[in-house]
């Protein structure tokens, strides 16, 4: 069983989400959280983006002491140096330092040589090391890259001294199976197997997560990602489907995470607070829907054995329990389940005049709340 080691980054690309911004303490109070769910990187900021970036940094390296503390930097010195200070004090800290190497960002962004950016990569990594045991280097819109190419890159940043390189999907362009055909490939880059090979999806095509785990099958060994998949535009990876995909498919992925699970909820619940980000109701894992069930057919097999209709147990991700939502879908079953839990006891009559109401709320409302349940028992029983 090979363990995946997870790169958090709500902080830096999941504040980069439209409209989002998070103050200093804020990112505290969010990185301390995360540290509890076991994280092994946290990027908690981009040091040189503002005079803000740089304090979250290094406020958050002050705190946090058991996650490895990233800041992300261009290409040049003075993104590096700023990085430098700002992570003084962490008890681990790494350097995440990218540049692009696409066909498209070398023409159009960096007006750059394909000879131009290697040398700048490797000018980068090296004085990177000059500060950082840990360094990381991305190729940006790596999968937009010629693999030639992308495996000259790595193997020179590589002997530069990365001791992470990242082949991120920044537009989320891949499938599964080009994205870990990639890591396939690096795989077999001289000195590749020495490091750490990290993918980094976005989700513009829906596919952050699948791509992220078809990257675990090529040879990936950290995922980078963001607590309920905030990010850019579509956002990132979702980490908590990431690790509950290899929990829940051990079997098949051969892998897994060293995240405490338990804390996903809570610590889905503090993002979304703190950034303003609502959670969808549907969202897989962390969605208030996740762990309900409606439908008549459903609610029995639950009932009789959860596994009928649950992957994940709500408890191992550290919800109280899951639900069975009443509405018109429900079947008798839940609803004297129901009954029972508000704690009355009717005869089977009475049950039976009692569901035939509630049948026919159901048709007029979509949502039936316990005080509509006491409402329609108390009625029949006033009317006998
Ligand atoms: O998506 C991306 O390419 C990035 C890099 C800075 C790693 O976020
Ligand atoms: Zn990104």
């Amino acid at each position: 069983m090979r363990t995946i080691e997870i790169f958090d980054t709500t902080l830096r690309d999941g504040e980069q989400s439209p409209g989002v911004n998070i103050s200093t303490n804020e990112k505290v109070e969010i990185a301390l959280q995360l540290e509890k769910l076991g994280v092994t990187r946290i990027e908690a900021g981009f040091a040189a983006a503002s005079p803000g970036d740089q304090k979250s940094v290094a406020e958050v390296a002050k705190r946090v002491k058991n996650s490895t503390i990233v800041s992300l930097a261009r290409a040049v010195k003075d993104d590096m140096d700023k990085a430098y200070e700002a992570l003084r004090n962490a008890e681990n800290a790494s350097l995440h330092v990218f540049l692009a190497t696409s066909p498209i960002h070398r023409e159009f962004k960096l007006n750059m040589s394909k000879e131009q950016v290697l040398q700048r990569a490797v000018e980068a990594v090296t004085y990177a090391k000059k500060y950082f045991k840990e360094v990381q280097f991305s190729a940006e819109d790596a999968a937009r890259t010629e693999i030639d190419f992308l495996k000259q890159v790595v193997e020179a940043v590589i002997k530069a001294g990365a001791t992470t390189v990242n082949i991120p999907d920044t537009v989320g362009y891949m499938t599964p199976i080009e994205y870990g055909n990639i890591f396939r490939e690096l795989k077999k880059v001289p000195g590749a197997d020495l490091i750490r090979l990290s993918c980094h999806c976005h989700d513009d095509l829906g596919m952050a997560v699948a791509n992220s785990l078809a990257a675990i099958e090529g040879g990936a060994t950290q995922v980078e990602g963001t607590i309920n998949g905030i990010g850019e535009r579509a956002g990132n990876a979702a980490l908590e489907e990431v690790a509950l995909a290899l929990e829940t498919r051990k079997d098949y992925y051969q892998a897994t995470t060293k995240l405490n699970l338990k804390e996903i909820a809570r610590t889905s619940q503090l993002v979304s607070r703190l950034t303003g980000m609502i959670v969808p109701g549907n969202k897989a894992v962390v969605g208030a829907n996740a762990f309900a069930h409606e439908s008549g057919i459903h609610q029995d097999g639950v009932l009789k054995n959860v596994t009928t209709y649950e992957i994940i147990r709500p408890e191992s991700v550290g919800f109280k329990s899951n639900k069975l939502v009443l509405g018109k879908h429900s079947g008798r079953h839940a609803f004297k389940e129901k009954l029972v839990e508000l704690g009355v006891t009717l005869e089977q009559e009475e049950v039976n005049a009692a569901f035939a109401a509630f049948k026919i709320l159901c048709d007029k409302k979509k949502e039936i709340t316990d005080d509509d349940i006491l409402a329609l028992v108390d009625t029949k029983m006033e009317r006998g």
